[in-house]
C-alpha cells in the first residue's frame, strides 16, 4: 500500500512540475469517489425483501435531487431500491435503508452520478435529515449560480466523514460550522472562489487526514492548529500570508505538504518530524532565510520545491540536504542563493530533477555533482559559475537540452572528459574548452571563447557544419531526383 501510494505520488509529483498542473489524493479507504462508482453496496442483500428506505430520508433525497435538476428521482418509489450511481446505503438491525452517500457530477466519462443544472441548483437544507450520511460529494454543481458553502452542513457532524465540494464556484468565506464536523476524514474544496480566512474552527476535526483547500482565494494566516493524522494538505494557489505556524508540521503522518504559490512569509519550520513526507512545495512564495541546517528525519523525502522564493537571500549550508537519500527532485529556482553550491548535493545519488537556476551561486558546479548518475534535468543558468563541467560526455549527450548552463561568469569544458562544443548544450551556451581559455576565475571565458578559442571552434563547427550540409545535400538531392521522376511520369501520361 505504502510503495504503491509513493509511487502514484511519484507519478503526480512528476507530473506536476511538468505540466504544471494540480492534483488532489484522495485517500482510497476513506470514501474516495472511485470507491463509489463501481463498488459492491455495502451491506445490501440482492433479495432484501422486506426491506425499505427510511420514510423521512426518502423525502430528502427527493428534495436533494429536485434541488440540482433531478426531478426524475422522485418517480423513483423506494430511493435506496430503485438506486443510481451517486446513492448509496445500508440497512440498520430492523432492516431500514438508511442513506449513506451522496455524490452529484460528470467526475470522468465512466462515472455515472446524476448531473446538476448548472444554472439553478443548490445544497437543499434536506441534507441536514439524513443522519447516517457518510460521503457527500459535488463537483461542478453549481457554476451558473454563484453561492456560499451552507453553513447548515455542519449539522452533519454526527455521521459525515468525507466532504467534497470540487470546483463548484462556491462563493464567500469557509464556514465556521464545518469545524463541527469532527468525524471527516477528508475535506476538499478545491478551486471555488472561496475568500476570507481559514477558519481556526477546523482544528477541531482532528482525524482529518486530507485537507484540500487549493486554488481558492484564501486570505489571511494559517491558523495554528494541529492535524494529528493529516496525511495531505494541500492550500497551494491562495492568498494566503503571514509565517509557517509550527504545529502544522508535527503531524508525523504528513505524506504530501503543497502550500505553493501564496504570499507566506518568514523562515521554513522545524519539519524533522515529518518521517513519511514524500513532496514538500513551497514554492512562489516570499520565504526568507536561513535555510534549515539540516532536513535529517526527512528520509522519505522525494521531492523538495523551494523555487520563487526570491527573499530567501542566503547561503546553503553544506549540511542542509544531506541524508535526504530519496530525494528525486530539488527546486531551487529564483530564490537569490549565492556563494557556492555545495558539493554535498553531489552525495544525493537518486536525483533525476536539480534545478539551481537563476541565483547567484559563485565558484565552480562542485565536481562532486559527476556521480549524479541519473540526473536527467539540470538548470544552472544565469548565476555566477566558473571553471568546468564536471560531466562525461554520455551524460551531457542525455541531458540534452534540459541540461543548462546559459549565462554564468565563466564556464568551460575539459577536452579530456570527452566533451567538446560539438555538444548542443554547450555550443549553445557559448562555452569554451578550459586549456585555451584558461584565464583563472571570475573571468569570462564564454564570451571570449570566440576569440580566445577560435581555431578550435572554427574547425569543429566547419566539421560538423560540412557534415550537416552534406547530409542535407544529399537529401535534396533525393528529393529533385523523385520530382524529375515524377514529371516524367506525369509527361508520359
Ligand atoms: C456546532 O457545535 C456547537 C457546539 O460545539 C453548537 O453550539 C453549534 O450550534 C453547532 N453548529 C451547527 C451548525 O451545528
Ligand atoms: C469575499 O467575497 C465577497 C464577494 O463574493 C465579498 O463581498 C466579501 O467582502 C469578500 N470577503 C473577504 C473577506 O474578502
Ligand atoms: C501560534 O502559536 C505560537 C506558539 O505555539 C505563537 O507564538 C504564535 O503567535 C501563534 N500564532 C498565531 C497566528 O496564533
Ligand atoms: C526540531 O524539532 C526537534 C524535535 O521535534 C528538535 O529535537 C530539534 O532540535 C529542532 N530543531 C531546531 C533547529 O529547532
Ligand atoms: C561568492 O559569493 C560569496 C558571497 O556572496 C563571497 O563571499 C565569495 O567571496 C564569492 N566567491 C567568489 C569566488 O567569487
Amino acid at each position: 500500500m505504502k510503495s504503491l501510494l509513493t509511487t502514484t505520488l511519484l507519478v503526480l509529483v512528476l507530473a506536476n512540475v511538468r505540466l504544471g498542473v494540480s492534483f488532489t489524493v484522495i485517500m482510497s479507504d476513506s470514501g474516495a469517489p472511485s470507491s463509489l462508482v463501481d463498488g459492491p453496496q455495502s451491506g445490501l442483500p440482492t433479495s432484501n425483501n422486506g426491506a425499505w428506505t427510511d420514510a423521512r430520508e426518502q423525502e430528502a433525497v427527493y428534495d436533494i435531487m429536485r434541488a440540482t435538476g433531478n426531478d426524475w428521482a422522485t418517480e423513483i418509489p423506494d430511493v435506496c431500491r430503485g438506486r443510481w450511481h451517486g446513492i448509496e446505503c445500508m440497512p440498520d438491525k430492523d432492516n431500514v435503508f438508511h442513506v449513506v452517500s451522496l455524490s452529484f457530477g460528470a467526475l470522468s466519462d465512466d462515472t455515472a452520478f446524476p448531473t446538476c443544472d448548472i444554472a439553478q441548483s443548490s445544497i437543499s437544507p434536506s441534507i441536514t435529515k439524513l443522519p447516517h450520511l457518510r460521503t457527500l460529494f459535488f463537483y461542478r454543481c453549481f457554476t451558473n449560480n454563484p453561492q456560499p458553502i451552507p453553513s447548515f452542513l455542519g449539522q452533519l457532524g454526527s455521521s459525515l466523514q468525507s466532504l467534497v465540494l470540487r470546483e463548484n464556484d462556491h462563493v464567500g468565506p469557509i464556514p465556521y460550522e464545518l469545524g463541527n464536523l469532527t468525524r471527516l476524514t477528508v475535506l476538499d474544496l478545491y478551486r471555488n472562489n472561496l475568500n476570507g480566512s481559514i477558519p481556526v474552527s477546523l482544528g477541531r476535526i482532528i482525524g482529518l487526514r486530507s485537507l484540500d483547500l487549493s486554488c481558492n482565494r484564501l486570505s489571511g494566516s494559517i491558523p495554528n492548529i494541529t492535524f494529528p493524522a493529516l496525511s495531505v494538505l494541500n492550500l497551494n494557489q491562495n492568498h494566503l500570508t503571514g509565517p509557517l505556524p509550527n504545529p502544522l508540521f508535527t503531524s508525523n503522518s504528513l505524506i504530501k505538504i503543497d502550500l505553493s504559490r501564496n504570499r507566506i512569509s518568514g523562515p521554513i519550520p522545524n519539519l524533522t518530524n515529518l518521517k513519511d513526507l514524500i513532496l514538500l512545495d513551497l514554492s512562489y512564495n516570499t520565504l526568507t532565510g536561513p535555510l534549515p541546517q539540516s532536513l535529517q528525519g526527512l528520509e522519505s523525502l522525494q521531492a523538495l520545491i523551494l523555487n520563487g522564493n526570491p527573499s530567501m537571500s542566503t547561503t546553503i549550508p553544506e549540511t542542509t540536504f544531506v541524508g535526504l537519500d530519496n530525494l528525486m527532485i530539488l527546486g531551487l529556482s529564483n530564490m537569490n542563493l549565492e556563494g557556492p553550491i555545495p558539493a554535498s548535493l553531489g552525495q544525493l545519488t537518486t536525483l533525476r530533477v536539480l534545478h539551481l537556476d537563476n541565483n547567484r551561486f559563485n565558484d565552480t558546479i562542485p565536481p562532486s555533482f559527476a556521480d549524479l548518475d541519473t540526473l536527467s534535468e539540470l538548470r544552472l543558468e544565469n548565476n555566477r559559475l566558473a571553471g568546468p563541467v564536471p560531466f562525461k560526455r554520455e551524460r551531457v549527450w542525455r541531458m540534452g537540452r534540459k541540461l543548462r548552463l546559459n549565462n554564468n561568469l565563466g564556464l568551460c569544458y575539459d577536452t579530456k572528459s570527452g566533451l567538446g562544443d560539438d555538444l548542443d548544450t554547450l555550443s549553445s551556451a557559448g562555452i569554451g574548452h578550459c586549456e585555451t581559455a584558461n584565464l583563472g576565475p571570475g573571468v569570462s571565458v564564454q564570451h571570449t571563447s570566440t576569440v580566445g578559442d577560435a581555431d578550435h571552434m572554427l574547425k569543429s563547427s566547419t566539421k560538423s557544419g560540412a557534415a550537416s550540409l552534406a547530409k542535407r545535400g544529399s537529401i535534396s538531392r533525393k528529393m529533385i531526383e523523385l520530382i524529375v521522376i515524377f514529371l516524367f511520369v506525369l509527361f508520359l501520361f
